[in-house]
């Protein structure tokens, strides 16, 4: 989808040709005198419209307005969540339709935030997305082009930008989450890290077998001795700053099919495990939309990719083995695989010395329970880093919700066989978890992001949200400005590069 961003009064979008035309209506809506202002405070006056977020009116060759059909939308107060509830609506009407070019009008919302605007080019963007990978006919999109009109370029203009880098990498993510596990295999998906390393600031880095085997990370590869695929360690580096500049570093899951192993799992839903890369699949997602963004700062990104698998070589249920940081596991339930891959890349991730360290991942069904859709469980060791995470969540209104970490929830991860087992009793089941990461996590500032919950919808809206790439990224352009307060870019910082057009399937 190609997104416009132009100032336009009322009036001049009257007469701008389109398919559709969308037009935000808020609360208190200032009257005009152009056909479209007219309508509306026509259509709400008789009450035929109201102005609650995601309400709708259609109309049809309007006199005096040159776009073909018009959709009215409430937009309520016009917060950002409203934005985004009646771009939804109106973007679901549209979807189905024949609209090849629309408008979409923010220009009777006052007072434009560019919080406004990247919500609703955001919303906008993931209305219309389709995945088509793996159908043997695809059919595009109709809509291919939506001119975002406001009337004043001085915020709105940023907030644009910042929603265009953002869908590219949500739109990469969730690519990647949506493929089934025989099209995004450890392999594949370092395939895309690889494409990733030719945009600028980025470098990419595969470690293979031999390499990780002499790392020592027991941990991540008895989760992989299942499986005939093989695994990969995945290592993205952006250098957005100098090299002296602490980086972040994101760590994303990327069990690229989770069967639970020998502690196999029900039938039911098992093909939902495709989904348990989606961790992996948002620092992908990141990293493009960093690419596009080009904050002055240092990421790195790490993703232990695997299967899951039963197998006469899998693990077995009691196996101990030894982790990168030398701690023994004993593997009680080759389900709770998740943190065992996890917790080698935590001690990977001390070598480059983090200002912090964020994982991401679809780690417990006890988070599902929890939290549902709505909200990914925060845990962390540092109160600053939880905060700074919290906030980005509500400004990118891609939602956390902080859990406890009392060292009264690691008692159950106890054993007589090991230095930790990894899994506990099913109480407090996320918790328990987010216990077993941090003994791994002791040497620097850590969270822990669990979107088990968030990371992708079931049933008939069956595919991956792109989440957390809206959290990650507000709070890596937060980080921008922690770090450097006075000035918005160093001296060290390498020019801004163009990245090549159409990169963004791999
Ligand atoms: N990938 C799953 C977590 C999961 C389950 C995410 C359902 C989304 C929906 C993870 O590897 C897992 O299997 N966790 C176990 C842990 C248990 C064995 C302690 C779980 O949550 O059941
Ligand atoms: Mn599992
Ligand atoms: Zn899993």
């Amino acid at each position: 989808m190609d997104f416009e961003l132009k100032n336009l009064t009322r009036t001049l979008i009257c007469s701008e040709k389109a398919d559709a035309l969308i037009m935000l209506v808020p609360e208190g809506l200032t009257a005009g005198d152009d056909a479209l202002s007219l309508l509306a405070a026509l259509a709400i006056k008789s009450g035929d419209l109201e102005v609650k977020p995601g309400k709708l009116l259609n109309a049809y060759r309007v006199p005096g307005i040159a776009a073909t059909r018009v959709v009215l939308v409430g937009a309520g107060d016009a917060s950002p969540k409203n934005i985004r509830t009646a771009v939804n609506a109106a973007m679901g009407d549209l979807k189905t339709s024949n609209a090849e070019r629309a408008v979409l009008c923010l220009s009777a919302l006052n007072a434009l935030q560019s919080e406004s605007v990247r919500a609703a080019v955001v919303a906008c963007a993931e209305a219309s997305y389709t995945y088509t990978t793996t159908k043997s006919k695809p059919v595009a999109a109709k809509l291919q082009q939506v001119l975002v009109a406001v009337d004043s370029l001085a915020n709105a203009q940023a907030g644009f930008d910042k929603a265009i880098g953002l869908v590219k990498g949500i739109d990469l993510a969730k690519e990647w989450a949506n493929r089934p596990a025989n099209h995004a295999t450890p392999v594949l998906l370092a395939g895309a890290a690889k494409e990733l390393g030719k945009l600028p600031f980025i470098k990419t880095e595969v470690l293979g077998h031999k390499e990780i085997e002499k790392l020592g990370m027991g941990a991540f590869l008895a989760v992989a001795q299942g499986a005939a695929e093989p695994l990969r360690f995945i290592v993205l580096r952006y250098e957005g700053a100098a090299k002296a500049q602490a980086p972040v570093v994101l760590i994303g899951k990327g069990i690229t099919f989770d069967t639970g192993g020998i502690s196999i799992k029900p039938a039911a839903e098992m093909d939902e495990m495709k989904f348990d890369m989606c961790g992996a699949a948002s620092v992908l997602g990141t990293f493009r939309a960093l690419a596009e963004l080009q904050p002055a700062l240092n990421v790195v990104g790490l993703i232990p990719a695997c299967e899951n698998m039963p197998g006469d070589r899998a693990i077995k249920p009691g196996d101990v083995v030894t982790s990168m940081s030398g701690q023994t596991i004993e593997i009680l339930n080759t389900d709770a695989e998740g943190r065992l891959v996890l917790c080698d890349a935590l001690t990977y991730a001390a070598r480059f010395k983090p200002r912090a360290v964020v994982d991401i991942a679809t780690l417990t069904g006890a988070c599902v329970v929890a939290l549902g859709g709505v909200r990914s469980g925060l845990f962390s060791n540092n109160e600053a880093l939880a905060e700074s995470l919290s906030r980005a969540g509500e400004s990118s209104l891609d939602l956390c919700w902080k859990m406890p970490l009392d060292d009264d929830y690691a008692e159950g991860l106890k054993t007589n066989f090991a230095d930790v087992a990894n899994v506990a009793g099913r109480a407090g089941g996320a918790v328990t978890a987010a216990k077993f990461l941090q003994r791994f996590a002791a040497d620097f500032a850590w969270a822990h992001l669990d979107i088990a919950g968030t990371a992708w919808k079931s049933g008939l809206a069956k595919g991956a949200t792109g989440r957390p790439v809206p959290l990650l990224i507000d709070y890596l352009l937060g980080q921008v400005l922690a770090a450097e307060p006075a000035k918005a870019s160093s001296k060290a910082r390498p020019a801004r590069k163009s990245t090549p057009a159409a990169k963004t399937r791999a």
